[in-house]
């Protein structure tokens, strides 16, 4: 393998509390120097002048979709979407058709994207038979086969004492559960309930599926001492009752999907079932609470969410409509904007991007630095590019974004991983 050497950009890297102005060379597929003006010596050189240079970024939560619905997406243009938007580390999520319940499918996501060769994948598995939150699964053998996490996204079970055994079995295996924490007893609406499903006369999903759902969980990992990660956190309430949790020392962590922090209920209004999404779209109060969470650390990271649909799919009324939005695509612009608007700092940006997820899911020390002697997973950004977003540099299969051909600001510029340049915009 050979050298390469990113010269001149701002290196922003929150495990070793580093921003500054400095040189990275990669050998061997590792990091081996951050210094000043390294001597180039015939090796790769890519000029990082006026960009962010960053570790890559790690996402705890994205569907790929493979097997069973590949005409939304499929490891391979899942994998470049990521790399696009600066990611080499991404958890899948088992509402997979078969469902990733057992280990032959977490190998076949696992070997797939190796044979790719984009992206680290990590494929979560189910932590019920069918996601039908009847009968766990083993366990130990998801483990075994490579599941880095237990989810049933998409849904969540809903029998408090099946749940409690499977708290007390991940937390023996020392395995993360990542928890769609939506109470589906109060969430069998479609948009957020409140003054936009009054005035469409909608059902609406009530906040408290969310908050419920959080509070069992704490108590469940308080009692057990599992680690549990909540998906995509959209209301207020579900962020005191976070904090509340980690004051008391539990093992809880929290994300929030770029599109919450962009986009409110009224949306729905303007874009209809494109932006339904669940857990929803909520008020303008919820967005501000959660970008101050992130901003502050009670909501530890980002998750893309990435859920693509296609467009034959979403192209329905909002009752019939499949939930979800592309993620990979828009996380970088959507930090971006919180970061012009003054909320979070650089090193927050990366940090909630690369770092933090890293450690959440135990990758860190590994991937989530720059630190010399790591894999030189590296994503190289300019915050203030603009761009459109379009169908034509959309590696994507599908196009369920509100933010398609439109502007956006922050793109990535690179994306390499182990060494290896992995995506290069071409603008
Ligand atoms: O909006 C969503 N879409 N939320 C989920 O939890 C599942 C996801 C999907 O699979 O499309």
């Amino acid at each position: 393998m050979g050298k390469l050497l990113i010269r001149g950009g701002y290196v922003v890297d929150p495990s070793q509390n580093f921003e500054g102005i400095a040189d990275i060379l990669v050998e061997d597929g590792k990091i081996s120097k951050i210094e000043r003006n390294i001597p180039p010596t015939g090796e790769e050189i890519i000029d990082a002048c006026s960009m962010v240079v960053a570790p890559a970024f790690v996402d705890p939560h994205a569907h790929l979709r493979d097997p069973g619905f590949t005409h939304k997406e499929d490891i391979e243009s899942g994998s470049r979407a990521a790399v696009f938007g600066g990611f080499t580390a991404v958890v899948s999520m088992p509402n997979t058709n078969p469902e990733t319940d057992n280990p032959a499918l977490i190998e076949y996501q696992r070997l797939k994207a190796e044979r790719v060769g984009l992206i680290r994948l990590y494929p979560a598995g189910a932590i019920t038979r069918g996601r039908e939150g009847k009968e766990l699964t083993e366990f130990g053998t998801l483990k075994g086969a490579g599941a880095i996490a237990l989810t049933d996204d998409g849904t969540t079970p809903t029998d408090e004492a099946l749940l409690r055994t499977a708290f007390e079995w991940a937390a023996d295996l020392d395995l993360l559960i990542e928890d769609h924490a939506e109470l589906p007893s109060l969430s069998a609406g479609h948009i957020n309930e409140g003054k936009i499903s009054d005035l469409l006369g909608i059902a609406g999903r009530n906040r408290s599926a969310e908050a419920i759902a959080v509070a069992r969980d704490g108590y469940l990992a308080q009692i057990t001492g599992a680690k549990v990660h909540v998906q995509h956190i959209t209301a207020k309430e579900t962020v005191e009752l976070l904090k509340l949790f980690k004051e008391k020392g539990v093992r809880i962590t929290g994300e929030v999907n770029p599109n919450h922090l962009l986009l409110t209920e009224e949306d729905v209004l303007k874009y209809g079932s494109l932006v339904k999404v669940n857990p929803p779209l909520r008020t303008e109060g919820d967005r501000k609470a959660l970008i101050e969470a992130l901003a502050e650390g009670v909501i530890d990271c980002i998750g893309t969410d990435h859920a693509p649909h296609a467009p034959w799919e979403k192209d329905k009324p909002l009752d019939q409509a499949p939930p979800g939005m592309l993620g990979f695509q828009v996380a970088l612009p959507a930090l971006v904007r919180l970061y012009n608007e003054g909320y979070i700092t650089l090193k927050r940006l990366v940090e909630v991007l690369s770092t933090s997820p890293a450690k959440i899911l135990g990758l860190y020390p590994e991937l989530g630095t720059l630190k010399v002697g790591t894999p030189a997973d590296i994503v190289i950004f300019d915050l203030k590019h603009e761009w459109i977003f379009t169908e034509d540099i959309n590696p994507s299969k599908s196009t369920n974004s509100p933010f398609l051909n439109q502007k956006l600001v922050g793109k990535v510029f690179y994306t390499i991983k182990g060494g290896e340049v992995v995506y290069r915009y071409r603008g």
